[in-house]
């Protein structure tokens, strides 16, 4: 049997959500011309696009929502905040910004220019995006193993390392900007980086005299799964393994959004360079704001401050992983095949085994999306050939390495009984599966064409 580690915390607040019946959901996604983006969440009963800004925060968080400080400078909140991610993190300086993007539109440009290239296990679409807005290059170099989804390994986010010291060999070390360390690698499917890895990454960068960069978006389930499933870390606590962990960078850019359990926020950390924090502190204020807000809400800064220490308790996490292990357990059962072992914010479902007989260029991981709406009212998304888009010098569709359907799951909102539904769901499709058919595009944007593009059913 599948256990489901129970929640840690007891419910206070409410939010009531509807059913559409089947009928009317497959209205709202031709009106949405199958696209899940167009969709209302008004319309939707369980909504896992995203696992970030969606989560539940505590009543202690929303008691620190009334007690924040709005000072422009100086603010209790900040200083509330600064200890914390000390608390946390062990670095020596930290700046607050808006959200992850933002940390990375004010370090990139900084390790970045024209002619540099960025090396990391995975880029995240916003890192890369701003590492070539930065006019440099960003190469992926996740381990081959990641590309399998059937078989077992600990730790498939981790960085290949000896392909990253060629790629380091091949663009001149001078060239490598930074190395960017993405825990867990979410576009691998939520997969966790161990220690030892991050530690040879960091050695290697070392060597060539190359920054390393975290990007910390979900720092504690990777030090859960460090705890979980490396050798000597099981008595170590998770701020331990955080700490460890972000000892062998020099900076790290993180979406507080995620791990912190906030709707908006976001954080950089300079480990002990002053002249390193003195320009980012220079970039933050004409960009996000005074250094002491850096584009939050004194409110915001102190949900921040108290949700770090949150997001590092390993009740928390056994049970919100838990989660994640309950739902592919179910799969395992039923015979769905997803991105296995199963990451931390996401099960990634793996639509190219589940609907074999759609080809790339006809979406199988965006087909699945829909038919789970229509099934379920149940929202996700493509990381698939349709996310990808086309080649920008043929025009030609991109084919992906993996086709998933993404089901991320918001921190403290849906229970056991929403997991179940989500199972139940999959079972009617993958009992109907040959029935389902591909997609076509009606229309598209040049760029990031999955939030808006028009498709019709072939
Ligand atoms: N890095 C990673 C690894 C992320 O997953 C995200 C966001 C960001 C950076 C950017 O942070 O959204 O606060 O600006 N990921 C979300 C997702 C959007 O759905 O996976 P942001």
């Amino acid at each position: 049997m599948t256990k489901y580690y129970a929640e840690p915390f007891k419910i206070k607040m409410v939010e009531p959500i509807k059913i559409l019946t089947k009928e009317e959901r497959i209205e709202k996604i031709e009106e949405a011309n199958y696209n899940v983006f167009a969709l209302n969440s008004d319309d939707v009963y369980i909504d896992l696009l995203t696992d970030s800004g969606t989560g539940a925060m505590s009543a202690n968080q929303w008691a620190g929502i009334m007690v924040g400080d709005e000072a422009y400078s100086g603010s209790r909140s900040y200083k509330n905040l600064m200890i914390s991610a000390a608390d946390v993190f062990g670095y020596k300086y930290y700046q607050p910004v808006h959200q992850g993007r933002a940390a990375e539109k004010v370090v990139m440009p900084i390790f970045l220019q024209e002619g540099k290239v960025a090396i990391s296990n995975m880029h995240f679409d916003t890192t890369r995006a701003h590492v070539e807005l930065a006019g440099a290059r960003a190469i992926d170099c996740v381990i081959p193993e990641a590309l399998d989804t059937v078989n077992f390994h600990p730790f498939k986010g981790n960085m290949d390392n000896a392909r990253m010291k060629e790629l380091i060999e091949e663009n001149g070390s001078e060239n490598v900007g930074m190395i960017i360390i993405t825990v867990t690698n979410n576009s691998a499917g939520g997969q966790p980086v161990s220690m030892a890895n991050i530690k040879e990454t960091s050695e290697i960068a070392k060597s060539y005299g190359i920054p390393v960069c975290i990007d910390a978006a979900r720092y504690a389930e990777n030090s859960y799964f460090i705890k979980m499933r490396e050798d000597g870390y099981a008595d170590k606590s998770i701020k331990e393994i955080a700490q460890e962990m972000f000892s062998y960078a020099d900076v790290f850019t993180m979406s507080a959004k995620k791990d912190a359990i906030i709707n908006m926020g976001g954080l950089i950390g300079v480990k002990d360079d002053p002249e390193l924090f003195e320009t980012v502190k220079a970039r933050t204020i004409p960009y996000e704001g005074f250094i002491s807000y850096g584009g939050l809400s004194g409110r915001d800064i102190e949900a921040m401050a108290i949700g770090l220490q949150e997001g590092t308790s390993f009740d928390f996490l056994q049970y919100r992983i838990g989660q994640m292990e309950y739902l592919a357990g179910k799969l395992d059962e039923i015979g769905i095949a997803y991105q296995s072992p199963v990451g931390g914010h996401a099960v990634f479902l793996d639509a190219k085994k589940l609907l074999s007989h759609i080809p790339y260029h006809e979406f199988p991981a965006q087909a699945l999306a829909i038919e789970l709406y229509i099934e379920a009212g149940i929202r996700s998304c493509d990381i698939g050939s349709y996310m990808m888009g086309n080649d920008p010098d043929t025009g030609e569709q991109i084919e992906s390495q993996f086709e998933f359907t993404r089901l991320a799951v918001p921190r403290r909102v849906y229970t056991q009984s929403h997991l179940d539904v989500i199972v139940e769901a999959l079972k009617e499709i993958r009992d109907r599966k040959d029935q389902i058919k591909g997609y076509e595009i009606k229309w598209e944007p040049k760029v990031l064409r999955h939030f808006t593009a028009k498709l019709k059913p072939l």
